[in-house]
């Protein structure tokens, strides 16, 4: 199978990111043709300093090859290295009927809460399609979120197919584990929108305080609690082995602790967990030649099968 993700730099990536969706990407890799980019142009909607997207964009190919994506498995490229996919994008945009993209949830939201919205988020439904097209992906591991968009994609692929001459592979969505839904330091979902985030590389300290501040109720320490449902045990259970899971589900059954405990026990597992990734991080910062060549190889890979998408397509539908 022909798998493909895209994932915007709009920000450090957080724990609900890694076990939300990168993880599962990276588990994809295995035995996949598998095509994975930063969209920095879809971050380009939000983003608006030049600088700050730079910067994304490397952050977030230093984190992606740390958690292990293996470029000698996986294409990891720039979204904007190939331009084909813009083009592409426009010969899908002339077929793109525009009650399709008013229905899209990003655009109509934020026109229902009175704000305008730029023809980018408007049509950001037809460049997401092009970007699963141009690579005639199968299957597209996507967030609940992003489920509409596979549904347009589909929609406007078909309809290209049809009207002119078969060109485009209909791709099928594969939703991410919903049950993975992360909660932030507040108890709800872990997200950049509400701050209430803990960054998988943020520097030890920092990462113990943040842990520290995570909310949790005022019961006496010595009431027992159930474990299930408590944002705190979610937490520690992304991380801990069987055995220490069910060694904390005991101890909440039991009562007689503080919650600092569980923060302290948190941090440890946590910081164990993100060791590896965290020193291989360190050794790919300290070399950005070889960061910058495993993008540039992967879009030399990518914009030879965008490429020769393109000209099928522009073939089909008599501009070549
Ligand atoms: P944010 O909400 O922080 O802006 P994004 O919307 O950029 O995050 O999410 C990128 C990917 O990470 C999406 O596939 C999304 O489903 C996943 N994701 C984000 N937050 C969580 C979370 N708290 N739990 C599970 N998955 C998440
Ligand atoms: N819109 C996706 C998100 O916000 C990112 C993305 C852009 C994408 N193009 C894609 C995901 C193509 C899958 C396939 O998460």
């Amino acid at each position: 199978m022909r798998v493909l993700s895209g994932i915007q730099p709009t920000g450090r990536f957080h724990w609900g990111n890694y076990f939300g969706a990168i993880r599962q990407y990276i588990d994809l890799q295995h035995g996949n043709e598998a095509y994975y980019f930063i969209a920095d142009l879809h971050a380009l909607t939000t983003v608006r300093e030049p600088e700050r997207l730079r910067q994304n964009v490397v952050d977030a190919a230093l984190d992606l090859l740390a958690l292990g994506l293996d470029p000698a498995k996986a294409v990891l490229f720039r979204q904007s290295d190939v331009p084909e996919v813009s083009e592409l994008c426009w010969l899908l945009m002339t077929g793109t009927p525009m009650g399709l993209l008013e229905r899209c949830h990003a655009y109509k939201d934020k026109k229902e809460k009175g704000l305008a919205a730029d023809a980018g988020l408007f049509t950001y439904p037809v460049l997401m399609s092009a970007d699963i097209l141009a690579y005639d992906a199968d299957i597209v591991p996507v967030g609940a979120d992003q489920v509409q968009h596979i549904e347009v994609c589909r929609d406007l692929a078909g309809a290209f197919n049809h009207h002119f001459a078969e060109t485009f592979v209909l791709p099928k969505a594969k939703t991410l584990d919903a049950s993975a839904k992360v909660p932030g330091t507040d108890g709800e979902k872990m997200s950049k929108s509400y701050n209430n985030t803990i960054e998988l590389f943020e520097e030890p300290k920092a990462m113990r305080k943040k842990i520290m501040r995570i909310t949790t109720d005022a019961r006496p320490m010595e009431e027992p609690k159930e474990p299930e449902g408590d944002h705190l045990y979610q937490l520690y259970s992304l991380f801990a082995s069987d055995a220490q899971r069910e060694e904390m589900a005991a101890l909440y059954r039991r009562g007689g602790f503080g919650y600092g405990e569980i923060k302290k026990a948190l941090a440890d597992v946590a910081e164990a967990y993100f060791a590896e990734a965290r020193a291989k991080r360190a050794e790919l910062a300290a070399d950005p030649a070889r960061v910058e060549q495993i993008l540039a190889d992967g879009a030399e890979k990518a914009r030879k099968k965008a490429s020769a998408t393109l000209k099928r397509a522009q073939r089909n539908c008599g501009l070549k």
